[in-house]
């Protein structure tokens, strides 16, 4: 299939870990395979697809150009070196905020627990919107454990995205083999069954299709 020749397509995909000390990180449970399943599905339709991969241990999909990331600084800055695409797919768990710190490892001592000072990371997405190399189309995901729908159709405005696929993670799906997801556009909500990630990527390759047809 090459319903997608020609085209560049971004994804990211899985946690971003970092760091406390040279020993340590602040992580989530992301596994990256719905991101890496998405990776494939684009591939498999013919497009180039850019794989910015946080820690995960998955094989690359067939056809696919890895870059591999640890923190969310790293992450934002492979995206951008990537650019231009036609496409992204920005389904990557960015940590929120980054430790204030580093410098050599932290002792146990008599002052007690270390006082962990948390910065807030660039948020890549919405970085990515207002970049005047802004893809064509841009998919976001949201992660949410209550009101999955209002959170997701408040972050497709806020974050000036074109399509936010939401997933509710209050179950097993960090980590799990199968999503529920609920994608949010501007002519409003499509609540998909639940389905393995797999599934849940071929779909979303489709509509990619169909969109960039348009
Ligand atoms: N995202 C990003 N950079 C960040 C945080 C999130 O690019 N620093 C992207 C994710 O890859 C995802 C989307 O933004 O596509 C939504 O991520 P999510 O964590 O659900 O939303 P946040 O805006 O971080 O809000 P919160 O975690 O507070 O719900
Ligand atoms: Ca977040």
């Amino acid at each position: 299939m090459s319903a997608l020749a020609g085209l560049h397509i971004l994804v990211t995909a899985g946690p971003t870990h970092e760091p406390i000390d040279p020993v340590r990180y602040l992580a989530n449970r992301s596994s990256g395979k719905q991101g890496f399943a998405i990776a494939a599905a684009l591939a498999a339709r013919g497009a180039r697809v850019t794989l910015i991969a946080g820690p995960v241990t998955l094989a690359t999909p067939t056809g696919v150009t890895r870059v591999d990331v640890e923190t969310a600084l790293e992450m934002e800055a492979a995206v951008a070196a990537a650019l231009p695409a036609d496409a992204a797919v920005l389904v990557a768990a960015v940590a929120d905020w980054r430790v204030d710190s580093a410098g050599q490892k932290i002792k146990k001592g008599a002052s007690g627990p270390p006082v962990l000072h948390l910065v807030e990371n660039p948020d890549i997405l919405a970085g990515l919107a207002r970049s005047p190399q802004r893809p064509r189309l841009l998919v976001g995901f949201a992660a949410e454990t209550e009101h999955v729908i209002d959170h997701a159709t408040a972050k497709r405005v806020r974050k000036q995205v074109d399509w936010i696929v939401a997933n509710d993670v209050s179950g097993d799906v960090m980590g799990g083999a199968a999503n529920s997801v609920h994608i949010v556009t501007e002519d409003g909500v499509e609540s998909w069954a639940r389905m393995a990630k797999e599934a849940v990527a071929e779909r979303l390759a489709e509509r990619i299709v169909q969109a960039l047809a348009d």
